[in-house]
């Protein structure tokens, strides 16, 4: 007997569930496409599936299923509900759980009865659902199925827990009228509502969990009817007579009782049209062959290989599987002993690699002389002679396809323009010139001496005829300007001179009146004026005689006379100065002369206070009130 010891019972125990949320966002999907039937309407489909529409019709439901449990089999993740869409179930990581989907009514369309199904298109609960399991080795994504729904009765995802559930994501769409909280599944009931804990615990049982087949459950024995006599006397009635052949030659089929006409008179077969077909007994079902069929091995798809060209591998999918009661189990690899195991993996080449090929000789060097680049062709040509994109050749081994070239120094050569056409001067001798300049060249082949040796000639004279004698204005060099900044004004000489062939001799202005005079004089300005000190003149003194002061107002402007602070501030001229220092001097008066030569004497004597004194001693007596009032001032 197999044991299928793969996976155990569970228990129905349900730990708390975490982790779960939901979450009302719209998920992105294409909407570039239009969907209406008008050209350039523009309309596209919304998130809802609705055309033109607002995505307010449905509500996203998501969240992240991460629960782990302590025993191995069948747990419920989540309920996704009657007219869901856009359903997404997807295991974040790979592992060796498997996901699971039934229907409320009791039948499996994923991975049902410990069975794990091959990926691909399993329809259920009025959707189509695919459902993927990445099969190469290296890749971790989980496995998943998605469904466009909308369903039409309430699905429930399970996980065939067999390790620590790395988390399964799981999104799906509702209409916005109906409510939008995942529905999860309830602790205590989980077990009952899952039905995997009905299991009897016969071997032939436990592929039957209790309304869980895909077939339609069996009646129990004691259902089915017995057969019944005929109850009216008649000629015919109906006989068991064997029974079918089993269905299955081994895995458990089922056979049925047989039951034929006969006549009453003697036993005779004959058609069953004469038995009243009401009185037919029930065919009786009755399991047959229940040694399981011998496990094989069940090989799937190759993966792609490995690399796109060369030598990769390639890996596949190889299952020992039984066959029992018309369903495909998976089994521990030692029931497929007997047979030789199918490699999983093997070596594989989608063709030889491209190769390098060298399609152009080098170019000529970018540069007549001195160190320049040239270039080749280089291609990736496939085994079959065409380009191929260069990432399918080996690019260590690439050939090079630039490189520098030297062309040894550069030489350098005159170059000249042509004379010029006129000559300097309208009569007489005059000079025609060119232009000479010293160039690397480009052309190799030149004469080697390059610009060594003399420079050529650059002016050359010439000869435009003897001149008559010519009356024109000449005119000096313009003098210097007249302000080091800000405007000013220059001059020149301007002269009446004659021409002859001899030279030139000085004429009277007027003999050159009949043509334009140059201007003598211009304004000028070498430069803007930066900030300078401007002042006002002084103010009178404050006094006639011993040192009074006086002031003027001064200011730092700039150049378009604003007020400015960039002066020099020790350059400022000061703003105030002393004046007058000279003692007061009494004013000479003629009639006030000392008359007497020792008037020094009336002074000493004090007697100027006298009037006539004062008077004859007028000069010396004034001088002493002036020294007296002076010093009588500073005490
Ligand atoms: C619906 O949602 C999609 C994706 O979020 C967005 O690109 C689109 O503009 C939305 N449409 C409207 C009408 O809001
Ligand atoms: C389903 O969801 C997974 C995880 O969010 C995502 O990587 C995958 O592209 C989705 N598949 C489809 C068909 O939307
Ligand atoms: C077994 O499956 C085959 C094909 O799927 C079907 O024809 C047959 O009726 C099934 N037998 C039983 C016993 O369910």
């Amino acid at each position: 007997m197999p044991t299928f010891s793969v996976f155990l019972l569970p228990t129905g125990i349900f730990l708390g569930l975490t982790a779960l949320s939901a979450a009302l966002q719209p998920t992105p999907v294409c909407t570039g496409l239009g969907c209406d039937d008008y050209l350039g309407s523009g309309k596209v489909m919304d998130e809802c599936g609705v055309c033109g529409g607002s995505n307010t019709t449905c509500r996203l439901i998501s969240g992240v299923f991460k629960h782990s449990w302590t025993k191995v089999g069948y747990h419920k993740i989540v309920e996704i509900p009657e007219g869901a869409t856009k359903i997404n179930v997807t295991e974040m990581v790979k592992s060796r759980n498997y996901l699971a989907l039934r229907s409320r009514s009791g039948r499996f369309i994923i991975n049902g009865n410990w069975a794990i199904d091959r990926p691909g298109e399993y329809e259920g609960g009025g959707a189509m659902f695919t459902y993927r399991r990445p099969n190469e080795i290296r890749s971790t994504a989980g496995e998943s199925f998605v469904g466009e729904g909308p369903t039409n009765e309430i699905l429930d995802v399970y996980m065939i827990f067999q390790q620590p559930n790395p988390g399964v994501h799981y999104e799906y769409l509702l209409p916005s009228e109906q409510p939008v909280v995942p529905q999860q599944p309830n602790h205590g009931a989980e077990g009952n509502q899952a039905g995997y804990d009905h299991h009897s615990n016969t071997q032939q049982e436990r592929f039957h969990p209790a309304g869980g087949g895909r077939e339609p459950p069996r009646l129990p024995d004691n259902h089915v009817p017995a057969a019944q006599p005929a109850t009216r006397g008649r000629e015919y009635n109906w006989r068991p007579g064997g029974s079918t052949e089993c269905s299955a030659s081994c895995g458990k089929g089922f056979r049925h009782s047989i039951f034929h006409c006969v006549s009453r008179l003697n036993q005779g077969q004959v058609s069953d049209a004469l038995c009243d077909r009401s009185s037919r007994p029930t065919p009786q079902e009755e399991a047959c062959n229940l040694e399981p069929c011998p496990a094989f091995w069940d090989i799937g798809e190759w993966s792609e290989c490995s690399k796109t060209c060369g030598l990769g591998m390639q890996h596949r999918q190889v299952l020992c599987r039984q066959i029992y009661a018309n369903r495909t189990l998976n089994v521990h690899t030692s029931h497929c002993r007997h047979l030789e195991r199918p490699e999983i993996s093997s070596t594989c080449q989608m063709k030889i690699c491209s190769e390098w090929q060298t399609r152009s000789e080098w170019t000529a060097c970018s540069v007549p002389c001195g160190l320049g680049q040239r270039s080749r062709e280089v291609r990736c040509v496939s085994n079959v002679g065409d380009f191929v994109p260069d990432d399918e050749c080996n690019m260590n081994l690439r050939p090079v396809d630039v490189e520098n070239c030297d062309m040894g120094t550069c030489a350098k050569s005159w170059f000249y323009t042509e004379w010029s056409s006129r000559c300097s001067a309208d009569c007489g001798m005059g000079a025609r010139t060119r232009g000479v300049l010293c160039l690397t060249n480009q052309v190799s082949g030149l004469p080697l001496e390059g610009c060594g040796g003399e420079r050529p000639a650059d002016a050359q004279v010439c000869n435009n005829g003897l001149c008559e004698n010519r009356i024109e204005w000449f005119t000096g060099p313009w003098s210097q300007c007249s302000a080091e900044c800000g405007a000013g004004s220059q001059q020149r000489s301007v002269v009446c001179l004659m021409k002859s062939d001899g030279g030139f001799a000085v004429m009277p202005p007027y003999e050159c009146s009949s043509l334009d005079r140059p201007l003598g004089q211009q304004s000028c300005k070498l430069k803007a004026c930066g900030a300078k000190w401007y002042h006002t003149d002084w103010s009178a003194c404050s006094k006639a005689c011993e040192r009074g002061f006086r002031v003027r107002e001064v200011r730092c402007l700039s150049g378009d006379a604003q007020p400015s602070e960039d002066c020099d501030e020790r350059r400022r001229p000061a703003g105030r100065e002393d004046c007058n220092p000279e003692p007061c001097l009494p004013s000479i008066d003629e009639n006030c002369r000392d008359k007497y030569f020792n008037c020094n004497v009336v002074v000493q004597a004090r007697l100027c206070v006298y009037d006539y004194y004062k008077t004859t001693c007028c000069s010396s007596c004034s001088r002493g009130a002036h020294r007296q009032s002076v010093r009588h001032g500073r005490r």
